[in-house]
């Protein structure tokens, strides 16, 4: 390797933590498509910009961070390339980002995970096979780490197109007895701080799973009221209502909201279709009937436990706990 073409994997990894953060608001806004950020540097290394994919339809991070370094008239000191999904190599509703890469004399590409999806897929051989050093992070010593936030943020696509079935979080709230169930007269029992997280997993789920038995004991409006949601954003609600207990009324109200509500009978099913609509994540928010029988399933991915009053300060403890066992604190 030229010796002033080598940029130090610090700086690598530097690059690809701003495009986790440029990416992290997207979090839930871009479906079907992947959550991805991108950063641009010069040959010292330095970051010229970043940029994330805002939806489907919109540039890929690639193209807009390609743009960016245009519109700073900078386009000539772009150097190296760092992507947290491997550049795509197809024609979709935007051109592939390997011939924007390749136009733009990028000499150098960093990936983090490998593209899953076979229609999209190609873009590091074709950027190899035309001269640009390519690297991927899953063959790099010391990527681990970073490797392990790039697979958290790309895990709602992943899941869809691998698994063929949505990332499934369930939020599961529990009073000091252990119970899920709301004081009369109640819908919640958790404090403000709960609530806010709860909204935050409302606001990247592309869709909200429910039993009947919620929508018969609260009538949940689901909305998210607690964080800013994304604009436009519509989102299936999904009642699992084998009896046909729920009432026309509450499906026309959810309407009104903005969702688009249906009854369904069985969870896998469901499931199936939310993924083939496009859905890269959903949130369940259930009473004890059904959460148990998905904790019964094994389908799910993310398990967001909200234990009131048990934190530190008396305040309520929230922990996300993955399907592989990790355990998070928030
Ligand atoms: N603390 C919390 O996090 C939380 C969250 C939500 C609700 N809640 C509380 O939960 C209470 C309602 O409890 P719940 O258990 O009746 O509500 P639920 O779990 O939301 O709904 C249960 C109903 O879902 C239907 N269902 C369909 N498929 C199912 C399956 N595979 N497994 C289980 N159920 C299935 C069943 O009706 P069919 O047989 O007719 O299909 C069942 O009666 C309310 O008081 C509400 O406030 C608490």
């Amino acid at each position: 390797m030229d010796k002033k073409d080598h940029i130090a994997f610090a700086q690598i990894a530097a690059a690809f933590t701003a495009a986790l953060a440029v990416a992290r608001p997207t979090e839930g806004a871009t479906a079907p498509n992947p959550v991805v950020g991108c950063a641009v540097l010069n040959a010292a290394g330095d970051i010229l910009t970043v940029a994330a994919h805002p939806g489907a339809g919109a540039p890929h991070a690639e193209a807009l961070a390609l743009a960016q370094l245009a519109q700073m008239d900078v386009s000539d000191q772009a150097h190296t390339l760092v992507v947290t999904l491997e550049p795509c190599n197809h024609h979709g509703r935007t051109g592939p980002c390997s011939a924007a890469i390749l136009a733009a004399g990028i000499r150098c590409v960093w990936y983090g995970l490998p593209d899953p999806n076979p229609l999209a897929q190609g873009g590091a051989a074709h950027l190899r096979a035309s001269g640009v050093r390519v690297f991927g992070l899953t063959e790099s010593p010391g990527g681990g780490p970073l490797l392990a936030q790039v697979r958290r943020q790309l895990a709602p696509f992943l899941t869809r197109v691998q698994s063929a079935r949505p990332f499934v979080t369930v939020k599961q709230a529990l009073d000091p007895s252990g119970s899920m169930i709301p004081p009369p007269g109640q819908k919640t029992f958790t404090g403000p701080r709960a609530l806010a997280f709860a909204h935050g997993l409302r606001r990247r789920a592309d869709a909200i799973i429910t039993g009947s038995g919620t929508v018969l004991a609260d009538r949940p409006e689901f909305t998210i009221r607690h964080v800013p949601d994304f604009a436009g954003k519509s989102r299936p609600l999904v009642i699992l209502d084998r009896r046909g207990r729920v009432d026309a009324e509450y499906l026309a109200a959810a309407h009104a909201r903005g969702f688009r509500p249906r009854l369904v009978q069985d969870l896998e099913q469901a499931l199936r279709d939310l993924a083939q609509e496009g859905c890269n994540e959903v949130l369940v928010e259930a009473g004890p009937l059904l959460t148990e029988s998905l904790r019964r399933s094994g389908l799910w991915d993310d398990w967001a436990l909200i234990q009131k009053g048990a934190g530190p300060q008396g305040d309520d403890l929230i922990t996300v706990t993955a399907r592989d066992g990790q355990k998070e604190t928030i």
